[in-house]
């Protein structure tokens, strides 16, 4: 799938989200290793810090179906005109799957590819405890 057609599915689920408060629309697409495609977008609460941002919710959605390798996310948010990257918890969240590359749309709605080392570098993640 192009990453112009991964940003478009991602911008289908911003559709679906529950962003009462920011009104902030926000959709993610994880494409797994292994080809299959889910989606996610923002669900927030009433009790702000209860907020599922959308990338949580894709990447929730892929690993409880059986993933554990993810090769690409992409974000795209419908509301205002700026860039969409992921926030810093999600950043890590893609981090423990082992995700690769992240699409995003800038403001002219050119789609961008980013290595997840540079969006998150010198990260902490699962090779990094003792194994049990
Ligand atoms: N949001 C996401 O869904 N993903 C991000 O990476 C950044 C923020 C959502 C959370 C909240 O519903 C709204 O955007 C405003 O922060």
């Amino acid at each position: 799938m192009r990453d112009e057609e991964l940003i478009e599915a991602a911008k289908t689920a911003a559709a679906m989200a529950y962003a009462p408060y920011s009104k902030f629309r926000v959709g993610a697409v994880v494409l797994a290793a292994d080809g299959s495609l889910f989606t996610g977008s923002n669900v927030e609460n009433a009790a702000f810090p209860s907020t599922l941002c959308a990338e949580a919710v894709a990447i929730g959605s892929a690993v409880s179906s059986g993933v554990r390798k993810i090769d690409v996310i992409a974000v795209a948010c419908l509301d205002g005109d700026q860039n969409c990257f992921p926030c810093g918890q999600c950043r890590q969240r893609m981090r423990e799957f082992g995700t690769e590359k992240v699409i995003v749309t800038d403001k002219a709605g050119r789609t961008h590819r980013h290595d997840l080392s540079d969006l998150l570098p010198h990260s902490f993640g699962p090779e990094d405890l003792p194994s049990p």
